[in-house]
């Protein structure tokens, strides 16, 4: 076989002189086209798609749009640009030289965590792989591949990790990533929230607004490691993950706005009124959005972690944006928790600071999920009503840490198993909810036409209008 690299796989890590990596690439590749033809978008594969594909790094190269046709996208290898004066930035080695190589001690950490992230990445694109049937324009289509894709591309980055620094085990490491699917009842994927299926958009709006941020929070972390391959990857993950959030910002802003020019034209917030007319109702957003929140947030793990202690003890995964805190060390320091007292109360609990990074980071990711709805809720107020959509308690429908399993209102309010029970069909998406979000997802696939369910998007991708032949089917 012979490739031209630079064309076939855009890089930046000299893959075209380094002839172990080419033939690791070279068994993997045809293997990731298999799985993308398997469990990758149902159908679509022949239509083109107006995708960006990165090409460099910098302002020019990293988002460079045409059509596409999805199996030949150039999935690329992409780390942000290496600082030589790069220090340690955070625990025991705080100030010393970052990594270029992994040091052994570290080695199966290091792969844990690389591969716990990889999976994630192929694993979104599996839950999504339906969505294509039920578009509601062909903007959201287009914008649903984009996000497929660049998962790949994640996926991609993740497996050059493995395959660059980790040997033997990274090769098998990488196939298996591939071999564990969403949902398998075999080999499901490492995380629970990615193996819940996504079978309507507003599930898609949500996944992308509160589990893509989850990611985000998590390349964060990692892009501040001491192994600066990784840290360098993480970061240009960064830049491609920022679209997927602004997916599901505007799409559940557009939602609200749709449901909010029915209730307007109806003069009614009866959910059953603004059902009839096609659209849904804000208590069902807000149920899908607890759903999604919740789920997101066991992605951080638990509250108290040896685990996260030693990681940030070692320099191996950091807190989101290390350089706003000013003790990089961490290790003088405590965190009070607020846990179950296992009845209907709650206790305090102080632990050192360095065991609770995971609360720490989930703390950061709370704050970043509110803008969205500050935005969504000003639209409301606008629109004269008093309705507002709020996250609930990080402590709510939890099934990871110290909440798991703890029935508690969506304010945080520990309750009996009985009343969760009664009340939790106001709370969560409930079986007719479902059917209903269901019953609304019909595939619109007509230049410039929009479900009507939705409001069309202030703007179209990369200044073409909303009305643009995002995707030509064939
Ligand atoms: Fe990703
Ligand atoms: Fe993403």
């Amino acid at each position: 076989m012979s490739i031209n690299y630079q064309d076939r796989i855009p890089n930046n890590v000299d893959l075209g002189s380094n002839r172990t990596l080419q033939r690791a690439l070279e068994h993997w590749q045809p293997e990731f086209l298999k799985w993308w033809e398997e469990l990758g978008p149902k159908d679509f594969q022949v239509s083109d798609v107006y995708l960006r594909t990165a090409t460099s790094v910098d302002a020019k190269g990293w988002a460079t749009y045409g059509y596409v046709r999805m199996p030949e996208y150039r999935w690329g290898i992409f780390l942000n640009e290496r600082d030589p004066n790069r220090r340690i930035g955070f625990g025991d080695n705080f100030g010393q030289e970052v990594w270029q190589q992994i040091p052994g001690e570290y080695r199966a950490t290091l792969r844990r965590l690389i591969v716990t992230q990889g999976d994630t990445e192929p694993a979104s694109v599996e839950q999504q792989r339906m969505l294509g049937h039920t578009a509601p324009s062909l903007y959201d289509l287009r914008n649903l591949f984009q996000v497929n894709v660049e998962e790949g591309r994640h996926l991609w980055a993740m497996v050059y990790l493995l395959h660059a620094y980790f040997g033997r085990d990274g090769r098998e490491e990488a196939e298996e990533l591939l071999e564990r699917h969403s949902g398998d009842a075999d080999k499901p994927r490492i995380l629970g929230t990615f193996n819940e299926p996504i079978r309507d958009w507003l599930s898609f709006f949500m996944f992308t607004y509160f589990t893509d941020r989850d990611g985000k929070f998590q390349l964060k972390s990692l892009a501040e490691s001491s192994f600066d391959p990784l840290a360098r990857t993480c970061q240009f993950m960064l830049t491609e993950e920022a679209h997927h959030m602004f997916v599901g910002d505007t799409g559940i802003n557009r939602v609200v706005k749709r449901t909010l020019e029915v209730m307007q034209e109806l003069n009614s917030d009866d959910p059953q009124v603004i059902r009839n007319a096609g659209a849904i109702d804000l208590p069902t957003v807000q149920r899908y959005l607890n759903f999604w929140f919740s789920s997101s947030l066991d992605l951080f793990g638990s509250e108290t972690s040896s685990n996260a202690a030693s990681y940030f003890a070692n320099g191996l995964k950091g807190r989101p944006d290390e350089a706003q805190y000013e003790d990089h060390i961490a290790l003088e320091q405590s965190y009070t928790l607020e846990l179950p007292d296992g009845s209907v109360g709650t206790r305090s609990e102080k632990i050192p600071l360095r065991n609770a990074m995971n609360e720490v980071t989930r703390a950061s990711y709370v704050r970043d999920c509110v803008i969205g709805l500050k935005r969504w809720n000003r639209i409301i107020e606008k629109a004269g009503h008093t309705f507002r959509l709020t996250l609930p308690s990080t402590r709510f429908r939890r099934n990871i840490g110290n909440w798991a399993g703890v029935p508690t209102t969506p304010e945080g309010q520990p309750i009996s198993r009985e009343q969760f029970a009664a009340d939790m069909h106001e709370w969560l998406p409930s079986e007719s909810d479902q059917a209903f979000i269901l019953s609304l997802m019909q595939g619109v696939y007509e230049q410039g036409k929009m479900a009507a369910w939705i409001a069309p998007p202030d703007r179209g991708i990369n200044n073409n209008p909303v009305d643009y032949e995002y995707v030509k089917l064939q």
